[in-house]
């Protein structure tokens, strides 16, 4: 494992935090869940609001006990890689000038410098969990096909020490923009408001973020959120992207080397997990018996879920943000749709067993 950045870069680096049921059940089965289960927090709904009112989902009640958990990404990355060095194979960080060659063969090579050597691995496989960013993707750019969507808004996230306001996570459609209320601990909250792509972290004076977050998650009845210091803020642009294959040659695509869902839903993750579930499954077997067909069908495989994912945080960014200008037709409509997904419950359900996260494709 190779990775370009050091381990505390990577392990303080915030992204979302819910865990679907079953990125949970593969951590637990992969012996990599201990202090998930002790400091992860488990929420059985969530909360739509808007017009002044709040809306309850009950997500575990519509999926037959079906829950997620709150539980930051950076806390499972820590958790992964102290279970890769207490195994004792092999994990690099800060590696530099890393790149995938001879693809198409059947031993493709991976040449990188690290402690201030070259190197080269010789593979049956390489996995590319690179990142958007990363050098697989483009090795192979000229055989996929890539699909995206902008979007005209991003997140401004924060992290504070304060008390959560909500047991559960509220996501608020407000006139001023969407707003999310989420946590990390008893202790910290972590939260988020629609803003402009490329927005000025400088033009963001915490008393302006306590006024727009008070401002958009408003009850009718009444209603403050638990304020305290911020120690973390960040924009989060918010892009759909997929390509296809996720695979070409030995070289396999996952994660976010391969699709990017806007953070609406906390859905990056678990697709990643899904598709390394696939590979390695599909690897399993190549080892086992030589068997290729779970390795020649790992794109098809991933692709499915993929997609869905992609419909699914597409459809709640859409429900849950105004778009600048946003059009008066669309604005009924889009209130028209909050209202049908909290009112009926075939409305609700198909909500709660996306966000719980479907078991198959
Ligand atoms: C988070 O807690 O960071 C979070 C929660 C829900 C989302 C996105 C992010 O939909």
């Amino acid at each position: 494992m190779l990775e370009l950045r050091s381990r505390e870069y990577v392990e303080g680096r915030v992204r979302a935090g819910v865990l679907e049921q079953r990125t949970v059940d593969l951590l637990t089965e992969a012996g990599v869940a201990d202090r998930l289960h002790h400091e992860g927090m488990v929420h059985e709904g969530l909360e739509l609001r808007f017009g002044g009112r709040g809306h309850r989902i009950d997500l575990s009640g519509l999926t037959g006990g079906r829950r997620i958990t709150v539980y930051g990404q950076q806390e499972v990355v820590k958790d992964l890689i102290a279970a890769r060095l207490a195994s004792g194979l092999d994990l690099r960080f800060e590696v530099a000038g890393v790149s995938v060659e001879e693809l198409e063969s059947a031993r493709p090579a991976v040449r990188f410098t690290h402690d201030g050597g070259p190197h080269e691995l010789r593979c049956d496989a390489i996995a590319g969990c690179d990142g958007f960013h990363g050098v697989c993707r483009p090795a192979i750019a000229g055989a996929l096909r890539v699909f995206v969507r902008e979007y005209p808004f991003a997140w401004l996230g924060i992290l504070a020490r304060a008390r959560p306001s909500s047991e559960e996570l509220i996501y608020a459609n407000h006139p001023r923009g969407f707003a999310l209320h989420s946590m990390r601990s008893p202790e910290v909250i972590r939260s988020y408001l629609q803003c402009e792509p490329g927005e000025d972290l400088a033009e963001w004076p915490d008393e302006r973020i306590w006024s727009e977050l008070q401002a958009r998650f408003e009850l009718d009845e009444g209603f403050r959120l638990n304020e305290g210091e911020i120690f973390d803020k960040g924009v989060t642009p918010m892009r759909s992207f997929v390509v296809e294959p996720m695979q070409h040659g030995r070289l396999f695509l996952a994660g976010d080397a391969a699709h990017i869902v806007p953070p609406t839903g906390a859905k990056g993750l678990n697709v990643a997990v899904a598709d390394v579930e696939v590979l390695a499954e599909a690897l399993e077997s190549f080892y086992a018996s030589g068997d290729t067909s779970g390795l020649d069908g790992y794109s098809a495989r991933c692709l499915r879920r993929v997609w869905r994912v992609q419909h699914f945080s597409y459809w709640m960014t859409s429900l849950l943000h105004r778009p600048p200008g946003q059009d008066p037709f669309e604005a009924k409509l889009q209130r028209s749709q909050l209202e049908y997904v909290c009112a009926s419950e075939a409305a609700s359900r198909t909500l709660a067993e996306n966000y719980v996260g479907l078991q198959r494709v």
